[in-house]
């Protein structure tokens, strides 16, 4: 049984007094929430991420980043690297969003490079993969989710992509409300599934935990949780009120499969 994960992306709100303020909120909301059931994860801009690591601290609650850079330090104006963001107390780390894709040049190759040097230093990344609606309408969401894929793990080993959690973002259903449909979820989280049982073993495609994101609200959550292949959510507008992303986590929880 894979446990579910669902994290809040924060992207590019909250100020450190809003951060702290929050997961305050999300900390009393989820204090009886065991930790057997779901892993709950928080990832605030960099700015607030020591200050929130602080108010997480000793919770059922993680912390994760939003972007890093592969090299462990030097001359790169603006960027944070693995082991600053393991200084500020983070453990996941979101890489390859489409946002990065589409607005921050990012590829696939740096997206490997991200990845392995997250494992190196002991972080778990979330790497995001997803088509485009002008792929989906040509009929090329399982060409992009392999090159996604396949890019992002290239040169790994079957014990690091167990480490890993695969979050399946259709780039059409990010901030639109238009949610994917669990069916069509399914469909593409088992297609990565049989991918990666295909590039490496059974055992290794049956352990990793693919999230879906995309317009996740309380009200959709518990019938897309409840897909087979569906090991949790990456929550963008929804994780930025305690009250909606508790009810996310919750209902979460409550999903039996
Ligand atoms: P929304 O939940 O706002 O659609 O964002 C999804 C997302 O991009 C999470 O990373």
């Amino acid at each position: 049984m894979r446990k579910l994960i669902i994290a809040g992306n924060w992207k590019m709100y909250k100020t450190i007094g809003e951060t702290i303020e929050l997961a305050n909120a999300l900390k009393r909301q989820l204090y009886d929430l065991g930790s057997e059931t779901v892993d709950i994860v928080i990832c605030p801009p960099f700015t607030s991420l020591s200050e929130a690591a602080e108010v997480v601290i000793e919770s059922n609650i993680a912390l994760g980043a939003q972007d890093m850079y592969w090299q462990e330090e030097g001359a790169f104006t603006g960027e944070v690297s693995a082991p600053m963001l393991k200084d500020a107390g983070v453990k996941y780390v979101i890489i390859g969003h489409s946002e990065r894709r589409q607005f921050f040049s990012e590829t696939n190759d740096s997206v490997n490079k991200k990845v392995k040097a997250a494992l190196n230093h002991g972080l778990i990344p979330i790497m995001c993969v997803g088509e485009s609606l002008k792929d989906r309408e040509a009929g090329l969401t399982f060409k992009v989710l392999e090159d996604h894929v396949t890019g992002g793990l290239k040169d790994l080993g079957p014990e690091q992509v167990e480490k890993i959690i695969i979050a399946y973002e259709p780039v059409w259903a990010i901030g639109t409300g238009k949610t994917a449909t669990p069916a069509q979820a399914q469909e593409a989280h088992k297609f990565i599934r049989d991918l990666v049982i295909k590039l490496y073993n059974k055992q290794t495609g049956e352990l990793l935990r693919i999230q879906y994101g995309g317009s996740v609200k309380p009200e959709n959550t518990k019938e897309l949780m409840g897909q087979p292949d569906v090991d949790g959510a990456l929550v963008g507008g929804a994780s930025l009120k305690a009250d909606s992303f508790s009810s996310i986590v919750k209902s979460s929880s409550e999903v039996k499969k």
